[in-house]
């Protein structure tokens, strides 16, 4: 599969929990199972849950929407009371200053060329977040957006699809990957009925970052001889960041995109070495075929152009002449995304999940602590991310866990290993977290940080191997076989400080069918039934977010036969109840949610309407399964960001 994390391969070849497996797993399995009730064993009760009214939250929110029902229909529904508007979609111009006419208008034949995509809006919108203008302010009316673009459907993108591949189709889909940038506004005062947003055009800070933009590598593996290349005989300069998965965000106000599935853009036409093995790296690659015009994904002639993806990105939307750096002592791995929570001490703590079948949750701790009246000491270019530790998760099956610290030296990651520096631990991140004994997990997503309490929430999306033949069986923390339906961790740092080394955990809520013949399958949801959780997110209400992936090979049969298209939900933490808020049109996933300080504006991203099994269009059907949002006037669906409002202007969700 293009998206590369659904092919049903594991890469991980260790065997890490086995031994967890010697303790007694049935005690905690069982309290495990309770769900939401069983969090009182790890200790007391979190403070979100201790009844106090907002547990210094900013406001209380308690869900006061109606459950939208689940729908296969070829649209966005929202509650009663609510209202969706489309605000931006793939290829629509993102007023790039040069163009004050605006810049290129999108052509429903995707006759756009390459040059003209790098002006718009990219492809198959993801993470994103809300920067309000101007920096430092808490403006709901007046932000940059900043947006990642995660992958292409070349049946979409172009005229024929992959007929007559060319350098000139490979541009235009290495331009439709990345980041955008764009400046937004409200048209009129918030809180008023309707509240409508639009894309301010032109604008200075409008930009794209794509596949091909020049970017600084930082941190410890900057210059190490892995990342040099032919091009960049320094290893301090790489071309572009792909495969932008869900993103983060710094106190410093900067934008963190992350690089997800980097790996299936590479061939190789030599010998695949073992870190291209352990990577996922096949010889004919998955399917982009930019290697045919673009040599160096070609992973056989320039063996470490893949040590130089698999990074997350720091970007800074407020000044678009600034460079993008890649900063390498946050590991090397299928980034999902890297979400920030500030210790008492000032000191920054960055969660990341690794998507791939039986792999790992890390953290990385700055060393040194965030200044918040010194902004240029830590924005691009500053130091906070490139001098910290690294540490991956240990879930132990009685509720406690610990960090697991990745720096070269400790806990076995030495030369009798096979490891020669800090550098190399972090450019083979995954075998420094297998060598180091962290618990591999059913493939972790986005991590979502209480603001009042600090505790944190992991989405595990699914695994269909766990317990298969030959593959780990089940864990305290990852407890179902065949778990198709996926599960919500979470966790409680010791003294609730972001740097700890030690946190005790449960398991918030398994996902599933109530309907499903399979007890296993049924899940333990308090309300609407969903599965694949994969984007999650707390707004300053303490209302978790959930988004859903089905993949679109898993959609509408089996197990999701009677689970309709991807979805939003809003959870309670306190109560434990899941409600549904929203439903995606046909073929595409719910990823994305942000809101305006306020809480009364919500951008969500509708990706990939219209996705077919193969992930890859026919070029000449292109509205086969879908085409939302143009309708019958567009020629081909269009992933986008929507604006969601209370048509009261109330706080969404409440
Ligand atoms: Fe791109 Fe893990 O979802
Ligand atoms: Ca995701
Ligand atoms: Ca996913
Ligand atoms: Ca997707």
């Amino acid at each position: 599969m293009s998206h590369g994390y659904s092919d049903g391969k594991t890469i991980n070849p260790s065997s890490n929990p086995s031994f967890n497996e010697m303790i007694d797993a049935r005690l905690s399995r069982r309290t495990l199972l309770k769900g939401v009730a069983s969090w009182a064993f790890a200790g007391s009760l979190p403070l979100a849950l201790a009844g106090c009214a907002t547990g210094g939250l900013k406001r209380a929110g308690t869900l006061g929407f109606k459950s939208v029902s689940l729908s296969k229909a070829d649209t966005v529904r929202v509650p009663d009371g609510y209202t969706a508007t489309v605000l931006l979609s793939w290829g629509d111009p993102i007023g790039h200053p040069g163009h004050a006419s605006g810049s290129p208008a999108f052509k429903q034949d995707a006759s756009n060329t390459a040059d003209e995509q790098a002006l718009q809006t990219g492809m198959h919108h993801d993470g994103i977040h809300y920067f309000s203008l101007p920096y430092g302010s808490e403006n709901s009316t007046s932000a940059l957006l900043a947006l990642n673009n995660e992958y292409t459907d070349d049946g979409l993108l172009h005229p024929g699809g992959f007929a007559d591949w060319s350098t000139e189709k490979v541009r235009k889909s290495q331009h439709a990957h990345g980041v955008t940038v764009v400046e937004v506004r409200a048209q009129s005062a918030q809180g008023t009925q309707g509240g409508r947003w639009e894309v301010v055009r032109p604008s200075r800070y409008a930009r794209r970052i794509t596949a091909r933009t020049p970017m600084t590598i930082a941190g410890p593996a900057a210059g190490a001889a892995q990342m040099k290349t032919s091009a960049d005989a320094n290893g301090t300069e790489c071309l572009g960041t792909l495969n932008n998965c869900a993103h983060g965000y710094t106190p410093w106000g900067t934008y963190l995109t992350c690089e997800e599935n980097w790996d299936a853009y590479f061939a190789n036409s030599g010998t695949l070495t073992a870190d291209h093995r352990r990577n996922g790296i096949t010889p004919k690659g998955r399917g982009y075929r930019w290697h045919e015009f673009d040599e160096r994904f070609d992973a056989g002639k320039h063996p470490n152009e893949p040590n130089r993806f698999g990074w997350v990105v720091e970007i800074d939307p407020y000044d678009p002449q600034s460079k993008p750096v890649k900063r390498t002592a946050l590991g090397r791995f299928s980034h999902e995304g890297a979400w920030p929570s500030v210790g008492r001490d000032g000191r920054v703590t960055i969660y990341m999940g690794d998507d791939r079948q039986f792999e790992y949750i890390y953290k990385f701790v700055s060393r040194d602590a965030w200044n918040p009246n010194d902004r240029n000491a830590d924005r691009t270019n500053g130091s906070l991310l490139d001098h910290g530790t690294l540490y991956a998760a240990k879930f132990n099956e009685d509720g406690s866990g610990a960090w697991i610290d990745l720096t070269f030296g400790k806990n076995g990651l030495n030369a009798a290993a096979g490891f020669a520096d800090q550098a190399d631990v972090l450019i083979r991140t995954r075998v420094a977290a297998d060598t180091a004994g962290a618990t591999r997990m059913d493939r972790p997503e986005w991590i979502a940080v209480h603001p009042g309490t600090k505790e944190v929430y992991c989405t595990l999306t699914n695994n269909v191997r766990r317990g298969a033949e030959k593959v780990p069986a089940t864990n305290a923390s990852n407890p179902r076989a065949n778990n198709t339906f996926g599960h919500i961790i979470r966790w409680r740092e010791e003294g609730s400080d972001p740097a700890a080394l030690s946190f005790k955990w449960d398991i918030f809520v398994l996902a599933g069918d109530p309907n499903n013949a399979n007890p296993a399958k049924r899940g333990n949801i308090k309300g609407d039934a969903f599965g694949s959780p994969d984007g999650l997110w707390f707004d300053d209400g303490g209302i978790l977010w959930i988004q859903t992936d089905v993949s679109t090979s898993a959609m509408h049969k089996g197990d999701y036969e009677n689970m309709g298209n991807n979805q939003m939900l809003a959870a309670d933490i306190q109560t434990g109840e899941i409600r549904r808020f929203l439903t995606g049109p046909s073929g595409s996933e719910v990823t994305g949610v942000v809101t305006s300080p306020d809480g009364r504006t919500m951008f969500v991203n509708i990706q990939h309407p219209g996705e077919t099994s193969s992930e890859r269009s026919d070029p000449n059907n292109p509205k086969a399964v879908s085409s939302w949002p143009d309708g019958a006037s567009g020629g081909r669906p269009r992933s986008s960001t929507i604006v969601i409002r209370k048509n009261d202007g109330g706080v969404i969700g409440t």
